[in-house]
């Protein structure tokens, strides 16, 4: 199969984490016979700050072309933080309406946990962020600013439709996931929320929750968590999950504890999907733009990232080709931290794509 794949390297160290990632994709691409075609966009801070230029329509319609889009980081240190973050990363998951964030929290072997005697067969869950809704919808505003009077609003949006798009995704991963594995099959399908105090939009998500379990999936064990505890519960007993649906903002907060017990940034991707469009994938750190240009970024997650978008895009094999070699460069890499890994960004590169063969 042939792929057209927009590249947008972005701000920091996203180019050279990026490059890395394209390494790997080229190698497992000629192996297993599939062609990749990479296009590059200089989106982010620095074309920003001397064109004073984010994103035109043109380019938003133009991205819609592509198989998919593979993104480094948005986040430039010059740039008053959320004009790139909400005009690039979030216009491009709105308009291109990638509706899901995926984001698997898995424990590679060798790889250091915080969470002390936890092992690879405990850490192996997904979690799916609702990705266009909630208070990321932008739905709010202030008054009297800049008094002791100011108000101050920012609202919690949910519609019917919109959460049982989520939901239905939710359903169907847990369901392949089940069929893949008894381990997985033994688990619910959590749902998180805050329904004892967000008794609106908490109980919307879980009465949709309740009648689409019990309507078209009632092979499938549910069962539901309030958000707080389940960031207790990721630290304690990350062991009862395996899928986890979720709404925006809270999915944005677990998914960064998630990335913690993974071995953390060095190694977190996810994936901004629309299932009936165009996706986006991409590693979950940031720009981290103090790393940028010294060769001690870890590119692990860029190349996960890369892995998802070949997964998603049907390419299994390739997919799965990639995991091993990033499990294999797992043990021998001291530590996924920047600066600390015993190799240099290219180095870690070199040795996945070396693994693939
Ligand atoms: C993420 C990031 C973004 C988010 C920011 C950069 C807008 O934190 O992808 O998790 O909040 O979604
Ligand atoms: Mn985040």
């Amino acid at each position: 199969m042939s792929y057209n794949i927009a590249v947008i390297g972005g701000d920091g160290t996203g180019p050279e984490v990026i490059a890395e990632g394209l390494k790997v994709l080229n190698v497992v691409a000629s192996k297993f016979n599939i062609k990749l075609d990479f296009h590059h966009y200089d989106f982010g801070g620095e074309r920003y700050m001397k064109t004073g230029k984010i994103i035109s329509k043109e380019e938003i319609e133009e991205l819609r072309k592509y198989d998919a889009i593979y993104l480094g980081a948005i986040g430039h240190p010059d740039v008053k933080p959320g004009i790139l973050e909400k005009g690039l990363l979030l216009r491009i998951r709105f308009d291109l309406d990638q509706y899901i964030n995926l984001r698997p929290v898995k424990l590679y072997p060798g790889v250091e946990s915080p969470i002390r005697d936890k092992t690879p067969e405990d850490i192996d869950f997904v979690v799916i962020r609702e990705n266009t809704g909630g208070i990321y919808t932008g739905h709010g505003g202030a008054t009297r600013e800049g008094t002791q009077d100011e108000i101050a609003s920012q609202i919690m949006i949910y519609d019917r439709r919109t959460v049982d798009r989520c939901l239905k995704y939710a359903f169907e991963l847990k369901k392949k996931r089940n069929k893949e594995n008894s381990k997985y099959a033994e688990k619910p399908l959590h749902l998180v929320h805050k329904r004892n105090v967000l008794t609106y939009c908490g109980d919307l998500w879980y009465r949709a929750f309740e009648e689409m379990g019990g309507k078209s999936y009632s092979d499938i064990k549910r069962d539901y968590a309030h958000v707080d505890a389940s960031t207790m519960w990721f630290v304690k007993n990350p062991e009862w999950f395996d899928v986890l649906v979720t709404e925006n903002l809270f999915g944005d907060i677990i998914t960064d504890l998630g990335a913690m017990i993974q071995g953390g940034m060095g190694i977190a991707a996810g994936g901004n999907i629309n299932p009936e469009g165009v996706s986006m994938f991409e590693p979950i750190g940031g720009s981290a733009p103090k790393y940028a240009g010294k060769h001690m970024i870890n590119p692990l997650a860029a190349i996960e990232a890369g892995r998802m978008m070949l997964e998603v895009l049907g390419e299994e094999k390739a997919a799965k080709s990639i995991q091993k070699a990033v499990t294999e460069t797992c043990l021998k890499l001291k530590s996924l931290s920047a600066g600390k890994m015993g190799y240099t960004t290219e180095e870690v590169g070199d040795l996945v794509a070396k693994a693939i063969g």
